[in-house]
């Protein structure tokens, strides 16, 4: 181990309780003052953990107070309950876990894995894909609540399976994004932080800014602080998706719902661009003009994909119908199902979690389909919508 767990509950008691449960033996504290003067002196290689029964707005105070005293220290916060806003609330403190009072082994694991972290940027990137470069693919849709993000996510997880392929998924809807909380991710780093690098970014500069989430996959994940958005220039996405594009197999761009120009910048570069669309009228009406718009713009058709989510919804729109509003065949159909909204609040993609789930299955069938069986020769398109 390369640093010591610090750990703080206002009940004596509970505090010592964490540190036995974690196999540790750090210096325990139950006033903050004490806390507080304590981090002055703790070294980088430190993890401090929180206990259960310390309120919530008085942890986020001391992780704030942490993080500006010693960056490099992580603070992994344990909760009596865990909530999507209190994740919120710790992904914009920077904290590197929330952990159930109940999962001590959770708290084992979280514990080795901060206190045997190399420090910095030069964290390893997992094994370099070789001399071919990776493919980005951007899943798009201008309307909201489409499932760009349940599409984003899954498809990267299904395409990393278990390690065998290296995926990065970059959550573009820089306002907004919930990627992070869609992979129950605590990253110490955002695409804010390539921002000061300008045109520098390397391997080693994107590796910092990286989030590992399971084996092959990892994520560089939306700003937390509100406003970032417009710093983070259309210039810096493609050099950044074209380092990205070195490092790993596929490149899975998450958007948010409007034709910006740091979207505009990821579908220049894009291999494929996946529209996903939903069986309701205001949402054909959009994919029409978006379909338009970007053969306006000169995106070639062929690099487009039409993918149809909650497909099985009896809404009286029928599959030719949305096939005819895009000029373009459907080439992936995702079916609702309530366990998806269920795996994004438990913060696990449904292909991990259940991999013969239907909607796992359709997503795992279009990757095969369009992505991974299709090599640097594509397949000739079906004609029939072609003009
Ligand atoms: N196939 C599906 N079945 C049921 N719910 C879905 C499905 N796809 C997406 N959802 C839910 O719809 C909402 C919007 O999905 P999301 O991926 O966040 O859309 P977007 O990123 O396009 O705004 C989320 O609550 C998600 O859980
Ligand atoms: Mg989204």
């Amino acid at each position: 181990m390369r640093g010591t767990a610090v750990f703080f509950d206002p009940h004596p008691p509970v505090g010592a309780a964490l540190a036995v449960d974690s196999g540790s033996v750090g210096p325990v504290f139950s006033e903050v003052v004490d806390l507080r003067d304590h981090v002055e002196v703790m070294s980088d290689d430190d993890t401090l953990v929180l206990g259960p029964d310390l309120a919530d707005d008085e942890a986020f105070e001391v992780a704030h107070f942490t993080r500006a005293h010693r960056p490099g220290v992580e603070v992994i916060l344990v909760r009596h309950e865990i909530t999507t806003p209190l994740l919120q609330e710790a992904l914009r403190a920077r904290m590197s876990a929330v952990i159930d009072h109940r999962d001590s082994l959770q708290l084992r694991t979280e514990l080795r894995r901060s206190l045997n972290r190399s420090p910095g940027p030069d964290q390893p990137l997992p094994e370099k894909a070789g001399t071919r470069r990776g493919r980005v693919l951007t899943v798009f849709a201008a309307k909201g609540g489409s499932g760009k993000t349940v599409l984003a996510v899954n498809l990267a997880a299904t395409l990393a399976d278990r390690g065998h392929r290296r995926v990065c998924v970059v959550d573009l809807d820089l306002a907004f994004g919930d990627v992070a909380i869609a992979m129950q991710l605590f990253p110490a780093h955002t695409i804010a932080d390539a921002v000061p690098l300008g045109g520098d970014i390397d391997s080693s500069a994107v590796a910092a800014i990286l989030t590992q989430h399971s084996a092959g996959l990892s994520a560089i994940v939306a700003p937390t602080e509100p406003g970032t958005a417009e710093s983070i220039s259309p210039k810096l996405i493609a050099h950044l998706l074209d380092v990205l594009r070195d490092e790993f197999d596929y490149v899975v761009v998450d958007t948010p719902p409007a034709f910006d120009d740091q979207v505009l910048a990821a579908l220049d570069v894009s291999d494929l661009i996946t529209l996903i669309v939903t069986p309701d009228v205001p949402a054909l009406k959009t994919l029409k003009i978006t379909v338009e718009t970007l053969i306006e713009l000169g995106y070639p058709r062929d690099r487009l994909r039409l993918v149809l989510n909650r497909s099985d919804s009896r809404v009286g729109i029928s599959h030719a119908e949305v096939e005819k509003t895009a000029v373009m065949p459907l080439a992936g159909q995702i079916p609702s199902s309530r366990d998806v909204p269920a795996s994004v609040n438990r913060g696990v993609p449904i292909v991990q979690d259940d991999p013969r789930h239907p909607v796992s299955q359709a997503i795992a069938q279009f990757a095969q389909d369009e992505v991974i069986g299709v090599g640097a020769q594509r397949r000739p398109r079906r004609r029939r919508f072609l003009r």
